[in-house]
């Protein structure tokens, strides 16, 4: 008889349902791919009266999870609440009783991560999080040790389902912002609180996680840029379209003169570009690293199985790491790139802008705008006038070539306030084509 590894599920929502099923229909599977019986013994959640499609066997539910912390069988304590609060107590206490534990909790990895890591170093136990990014993709484990020899320059993702999802529907089937959004919502992409996600905080969870993997750096959400993507208008995905390039919504991690660019933005990509056809809910994360060059990962970033899948692993890890009396593999607190990095203050961070103003049409507007751009050392790539459609305004499409932030944001500034500009001015960065 092969040893049990038993489990703990907190949280029965999307995801957890997902792992409780698999765990229950591919008992043998795992029995004989991970070395161990993987035993669900426990479900904890506030209640039970949503049907998630199948049911637990009795005797499994719990609403108080002290009946998981506390029960000296379980090994593995699953974390798939979400959210800051109580989600960390409880990891915390797992952790402290000695109980591996994994999460899919982004919020929680990237505001309390260090805290949690040190726990399960000092208690001699691992957490486990791949879930937390990219969904079903494996880029936790392939950044962790798989690509261990390497350093990076560059980790460029598309990690946020909902807004792939919801500007993907925007630009095929000419949905608005908010029925795009109710579409992936239905999908059970997005989060409870769906501003997480269009508003690129999800994202940058995410991207504080790959950041600490990528380039040993703890970014706090609070250090980085966030910018969503509401304001993206049909108009704008349109004239992008002509021009050659689409929208997708971009966290990015650079190492750039030693110092470190971690934003998230929505982005204008050149059709060419790899990440340009990463559509609908899927994920993908590019990377460049020092010894192998460039690789690409790519799968369904949100939903409920490709996330279980993934949850699923982490807990057959640890089954593997109890069989074999293996202790805490690379602890993440002690991980930091040899490389020593600044952060790069956004205002002095270059792209190339897209700019649509709004504008009357008369003579003259034309040298007003590009006379301020001029003298904020904004140079025009290409202008696009686009015919009147009614009153007397026109949108007036330009992109420039590389420009410092701090300027652009100064330019448009004075650009809003001129009488012949009608609405605020929208900028999207761009983002230059890699190849592999
Ligand atoms: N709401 C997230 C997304 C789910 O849309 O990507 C996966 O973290």
């Amino acid at each position: 008889m092969r040893q049990a590894i038993r489990v703990g599920l907190i949280g029965f929502g999307t995801v957890g349902a997902g792992v409780a099923r698999a765990l229950l229909r591919k008992q043998r599977l795992f029995a004989r791919r991970a070395g161990a019986r993987i035993v669900l013994h426990r479900v904890c959640d506030r209640e039970f009266r949503r049907s998630r499609g199948f049911r637990l066997p009795s005797g499994l539910s719990t609403t108080d999870s002290s009946k998981i912390l506390r029960d000296p069988n379980i090994q593995v304590v699953v974390e798939l609440i979400g959210g800051q609060e109580p989600a960390r107590s409880l990891v915390l206490e797992a952790l402290q009783r000695g109980k591996h534990v994994v999460t899919a909790n982004k919020a929680l990895l990237a505001h309390s991560g260090q805290e949690l890591f040190r726990a399960a170093t000092k208690a001699g136990v691992n957490l486990y999080f791949e879930a937390s990014v990219g969904g079903g993709i494996p880029i936790i484990k392939a950044l962790r040790e798989g690509l261990i020899a390497n350093d990076f320059d560059a980790i460029l993702g598309i990690v946020n389902g909902t807004s792939n999802y919801v500007l993907t529907a925007m630009r095929e089937k000419g949905l608005t912002f908010h029925e795009a959004l109710h579409e992936a919502r239905r999908h059970g992409y997005a989060e409870r609180n769906a501003s997480l996600d269009v508003g690129g905080y999800d994202a940058g969870h995410k991207l504080a996680i790959l950041t600490l993997l990528g380039f040993g750096v703890q970014v706090a959400p609070e250090q980085l840029y966030t910018e969503g993507i509401s304001k993206i208008s049909q108009a704008d995905i349109q004239y992008a379209d002509e021009l050659g390039y689409c929208i997708k919504p971009l966290a990015i991690a650079k190492q750039v003169n030693h110092e470190l660019e971690v934003r998230v933005h929505p982005t204008l990509l050149a059709k060419t570009h790899l990440l340009a056809n990463v559509n609908g809910v899927y994920n993908a994360v590019y990377i460049h690293g020092d010894m192998v060059g460039a690789q690409l990962f790519y799968g369904r970033g949100a939903g409920q199985n490709p996330a279980a899948s993934s949850v699923l692993a982490d807990i057959a890890d640890v089954a593997r790491d109890v069989v074999s009396g293996g202790g805490p593999r690379i602890p993440l607190e002690r991980r930091q790139s040899h490389r020593v990095y600044r952060l790069r203050k956004m205002g002095d961070v270059e792209t190339r802008y897209y700019m649509r103003f709004n504008v009357t049409d008369s003579p003259g507007v034309l040298a007003k705008i590009s006379g301020v751009l001029g003298r904020h050392q904004i140079s025009i790539a290409s202008v696009h006038q686009k015919e009147r459609r009614a009153a007397r305004n026109v949108p007036v499409v330009m992109m420039s070539h590389e420009a410092k932030e701090a300027h652009v944001r100064k330019a448009l500034e004075e650009i809003d306030r001129l009488r012949v500009t009608r609405q605020p001015t929208v900028a999207i960065r761009t983002e230059a084509p890699r190849t592999l």
